[in-house]
């Protein structure tokens, strides 16, 4: 989405690069400052149709049923969504665990009496396939869920090559991926790579303010939800309350979507990536392979926590985040390049993060007299 305003007002606020959430290009401040509107009436209709046919060019699937859901709510809706519909009580789950967000869904599967099983890799790094074949073969999982791009350590886990093993090994496990940090930034083929549900939220690199959860099911999926012996046990995330609603209004619009994102995302990831590198940081997902592009989470040399830098950034106009990882609360900061700082030509905010980064971990660095080293 371009800059429908033209050229930015000066930007008079602190460049907000953390993971989310995230700035908004003039286009989303402008439409938000719209007058309410009648739900029924033509022109929300009209945008909310839109709305929905346009997440189906961005997770790229034209498979008419595969079936887009977009509800009032934050990312975190979208685990009760998934638990509550397409798992009934006392089935099995799988959950691939690289950081905090495992944790979080397992909570909310706990919630619901859903038996979890969980494979944990150690911080920075992602559960091999090899053990996930070794789990899989154990029992029939209903659903194996991940964290695409987890925010609390920046580990991406490739989708493709953990659907296919699933594929091979018990073909109606549905692969379920939490997008909340990934769609809008990573490449996600939905038809294409075999997926069954990604669920996400539109503060990160959707680029819009938070409050909507977004999904996006396969036929799969909602054969699973159709087959289901048990009521969902919830009333607001009960798909069959909203399915006829998101068919009625998609019904009444078609309409176009197209981007560059995902390549002026990775772009300016590894521009990220290469400077925190020069400045001797040592990321906390080491292997290129699991770095994602929305983030980069990294070690903070021996001896600083994120209380040295961070308020020092801001007083440079910046904003990075801390540790959320509880083993990396103290040890770490994560620079979040996701939306509008990356896909508006006329914003530095990156460049003025990085630069900021780099005069503040000197300074530090020197009054503390240490020079280079850093920690992992
Ligand atoms: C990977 C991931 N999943 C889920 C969530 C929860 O989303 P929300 O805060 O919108 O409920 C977050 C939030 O940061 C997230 O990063």
């Amino acid at each position: 989405m371009g800059d429908a305003g033209g050229l930015l007002d000066e930007i008079t606020h602190p460049a907000l690069l953390i993971p989310g959430p995230v700035d908004f290009d003039k286009a989303v401040l402008k439409a938000m400052s719209s007058d309410a509107e009648f739900h029924l009436g033509t022109s929300f209709v009209n945008v909310f149709g839109e709305v929905l046919s346009m997440l189906r060019r961005f997770f790229q699937t034209t498979n008419p049923e595969s079936q887009p859901f977009v509800l009032s709510g934050s990312g975190t809706l979208g685990w009760d969504l998934v638990a509550a519909n397409l798992v009934e009580a006392g089935e099995h789950v799988l959950i691939l665990h690289t950081g905090y967000f495992a944790d979080c869904f397992k909570e909310c599967c706990d919630n619901y009496e859903i038996n979890v099983t969980e494979i944990k890799a150690p911080i920075g790094h992602r559960p091999q396939l090899d053990e996930i074949e070794a789990a899989l073969w154990e029992r029939p999982y209903k659903i194996i869920q991940l964290t695409h791009v987890d925010t609390s350590t920046g580990v991406r886990i490739p989708l493709q090559p953990l659907v296919q093993l699933v594929r091979r090994v018990f073909p109606s496990t549905l692969v379920v991926v939490d997008g909340v940090c990934s769609v809008g930034c990573e490449e996600i083929a939905f038809d294409d790579w075999d997926l069954d549900v990604v669920m996400s939220a539109t503060q990160k690199a959707v680029g819009c303010p938070a409050g909507l959860s977004i999904m996006m099911c396969s036929s799969r999926a909602m054969k699973v939800f159709d087959s289901r012996r048990s009521k969902p046990p919830s009333y607001y995330a009960n798909l069959a309350k909203w399915l006829p609603v998101m068919r009625t209004y998609e019904a009444r619009r078609l309409g176009y979507f197209a981007t560059e994102r995902f390549n002026q995302h990775a772009q300016a990831s590894a521009k990220v990536k290469q400077a925190v590198g020069e400045m001797g940081l040592q990321q906390i997902a080491q292997d290129p392979e699991d770095q994602a592009h929305a983030l980069t989470a990294m070690y903070l040399p021996e001896g600083l926590a994120p209380i040295d830098i961070l308020p020092r950034l801001l007083q440079r106009g910046v904003i990075l985040a801390g540790g959320l990882h509880k083993d990396l609360l103290t040890r770490c900061i994560r620079f979040g390049h996701m939306g509008v700082c990356v896909t508006h030509e006329q914003r530095d905010d990156i460049d003025r993060g990085i630069a900021a980064l780099r005069v503040v971990l000197d300074e530090v660095m020197r009054e503390k007299g240490q020079v280079g080293a850093h920690s992992s």
